[in-house]
């Protein structure tokens, strides 16, 4: 059985960069969850489907040729067919969409199945609402990663304001509450934390320090060593991030 780390809780909480950063310094594989419903939802919003029909959603899972390739120093990188969309996934057009492609069943059926296919086939950090309590529930670590909504919200309007976007705290705050409730609200694959998760509150630790604590649970639980890694790789990786997260 695989080694498998998962990583669960609400946006803005810094489960990628930390998910990343711990991926790196274990020498596992990072999963992405996330970018697959954002792939699938490019996918409707181009076949022009309406969005808010559960059928139509899942009618177009007939036509979906979805793959993702998972790295150690990079981000996970998402194709659908022979095309690259790794980056055109993190449009505020797509972010604003995925509610409606997150809540079908089918859609839901679909990329579990995917997610564990991968889980099979080697050790993995994964990243994701409902890594922990549905789709590897037998994992070897599992994390529920959280912060205040008013923490998460100022991370966001800072990150808006350095972007020279016009957005109140308030306005910011309020977007952070909607995704919150629609994500904990969702019946199959809803946030949740599993029984048997570690809670971190992220609101005053930043990154390295997140992932510091994560690779000393997984460490002692493992029974794995710290890969040696390259400074200069984790920097740029947390670059991409940064970059990532002011694109979405
Ligand atoms: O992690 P990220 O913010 O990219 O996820 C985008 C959205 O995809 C989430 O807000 C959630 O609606 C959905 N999602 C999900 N289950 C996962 C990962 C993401 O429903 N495992």
């Amino acid at each position: 059985m695989s080694n498998i780390i998962t990583i669960d809780g609400p946006s803005g909480a810094g489960k990628s960069t930390i998910a990343r950063i711990t991926a790196m310094r274990l020498g596992l594989a990072y999963l992405d969850t996330g970018a697959m419903y954002r792939a699938v939802t490019l996918h409707c919003m181009r076949a022009g489907v309406k969005l808010d029909d559960p059928k139509a959603v899942s009618a177009t899972l007939k036509g979906l040729d979805l793959r993702v390739e998972l790295t150690f120093d990079g981000p996970m990188k998402v194709f659908l067919g022979s095309e690259e969309v790794t980056g055109k996934i993190r449009t505020q057009e797509v972010t604003r969409n995925i509610h409606y492609v997150a809540d079908v069943m089918e859609v839901r059926n679909h990329l579990v199945e995917m997610q564990r296919k991968i889980g099979e086939n080697g050790d993995l950090v994964t990243e994701g609402r409902d890594q922990g309590t549905l789709v590897f529930p037998r994992a070897s670590l599992k994390i529920y990663m959280f912060a205040t909504p008013e923490v998460r919200a100022r991370r966001r309007h800072n990150e808006l304001k350095q972007r020279g976007v016009d957005a109140s705290y308030e306005e910011v705050l309020e977007d952070v509450s909607k995704r919150d409730y629609l994500d904990m609200g969702r019946e199959l694959g809803g946030l949740r934390k599993a029984l048997d998760a570690v809670e971190l509150d992220t609101s005053s630790l930043s990154p390295d320090e997140v992932a510091e604590s994560i690779v000393k649970l997984a460490k002692a639980r493992l029974k794995m060593q710290t890969r040696k890694i390259d400074k200069s790789a984790l920097e740029r990786a947390r670059d991409q991030i940064e970059r990532r997260s002011q694109e979405s």
